[in-house]
């Protein structure tokens, strides 16, 4: 199939590039390029022989966007672009719900126009909220998000439902992730958040490097077995594959389907520092600080469904996934900014 891939050149649009054209597919990519580099389409061409066709168009763009679709021939879009620091959207939410949802907005429209009504949106856990019993299943409602980056995608998601409920030519496919980490084994492709990262395993891994000086661990006072959080952590090439999968529920012509992705598996933090210090032999110095806001003591998923419907699930651990993503960041101290 030749599918479009918005934020094509992030961390997870550019894994799953990689899976696409592992698996035959025609991967056309599409990135504004405010959070990724242009370098990940030679190093793409490095993993899998192909260079891909790439537009830096940003989804804003309604006449630059709906160009690719007058040149290619798209039958499906995967769904990546958006911003998602969670900490910048409490602070600039205007930029958050401008760019994601009218970005989206302009994307459906370009969809609409050409013909084009399959979709697979890169969704989040995010979306359900706060009070959630673990292990989460689709079945959970969707609850009060803890910031605006999260409500965009819970928005979209309704937008997306609405639409294919309006028009039942639309195939719709909903991944929830939950916490997506690690890198191609090669060490060519991974994780390079702008400035001082969000997320911890980015965070670990530039203290590993020594680019900050240790790991602030935000609360130890949870109701959980060692008292820090506890998540469920997906290595992004399980994830990456998991879109492969997903696009049967498009050849099906499956209307709408939604589905969780995570391991089912629970590590706390101080689980991922052990990990990761047994697995690359390095320690990570650490200091306790207090709950940060937003936060939930425990959230990992029921993946029973992707199992049984798409024939999907996750194969790496989270000694991979310490290792893959200490692999990418050893192999680029300062991510892609090195080329
Ligand atoms: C994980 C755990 C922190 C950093 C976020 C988004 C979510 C999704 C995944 C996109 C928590 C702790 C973290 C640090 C720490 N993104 N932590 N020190 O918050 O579960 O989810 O990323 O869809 O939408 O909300 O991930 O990696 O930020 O935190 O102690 O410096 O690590 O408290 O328990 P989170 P995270």
């Amino acid at each position: 199939m030749n599918i479009l891939v918005t934020g094509g050149t992030g961390f997870i649009g550019s894994h799953t590039v990689v899976e696409l054209i592992n698996n035959g597919h025609n991967a056309i990519l599409m990135d504004n390029l405010i959070n990724s580099s242009e370098i990940v389409l030679k190093r793409i061409e490095k993993i899998t022989g192909i260079m891909p066709t790439f537009y830096k168009v940003d989804m804003l763009d309604k006449e630059k966007l709906g160009e690719i679709f007058d040149k290619e021939h798209i039958d499906c879009v995967i769904h990546f672009a958006g911003l998602k620091a969670v900490g910048e959207s409490v602070k600039e939410p205007y930029k958050y719900y401008n760019n994601n949802l009218c970005g989206s907005l302009n994307l459906i429209e370009a969809m609409n126009r050409h013909g084009v009504k399959n979709i697979i949106f890169s969704s989040s856990a995010t979306v359900y909220g706060k009070n959630v019993i673990v292990p989460i299943t689709e079945e959970c409602p969707k609850g009060e998000c803890t910031n605006p980056y999260g409500w965009t995608k819970s928005m979209l998601e309704q937008i997306f439902c609405d639409i294919q409920k309006a028009d039942e030519k639309w195939n719709v496919v909903l991944l929830r992730y939950f916490n997506p980490i690690g890198a191609h084994p090669s060490g060519l492709i991974g994780e390079d958040p702008n400035g001082i990262p969000n997320n911890l395993m980015p965070f670990i891994t530039q203290v590993a490097i020594g680019k900050l000086k240790e790991l602030g661990i935000f609360g130890n006072d949870y109701d959980t077995p060692d008292g820090t959080g506890v998540r469920d952590y997906i290595h992004v090439v399980d994830l990456a594959k998991a879109h492969v999968k997903a696009l049967k529920k498009i050849e099906d012509n499956s209307g709408l389907s939604i589905y969780n992705l995570g391991t089912g598996n629970g590590y706390s933090v101080l689980d991922v520092v052990k990990s990761f210090e047994k697995v690359n032999g390095i320690k990570i110095p650490y200091s306790f600080k207090p709950r940060r806001a937003g936060d939930i003591a425990s959230c990992y998923a029921s993946a029973n469904k992707a199992y049984s419907e798409l024939g999907w699930k996750a194969e790496f651990d989270i000694d991979d996934m310490v290792r893959d993503s200490w692999n990418f960041q050893k192999k680029n101290p300062n991510g892609y900014g090195d080329q």
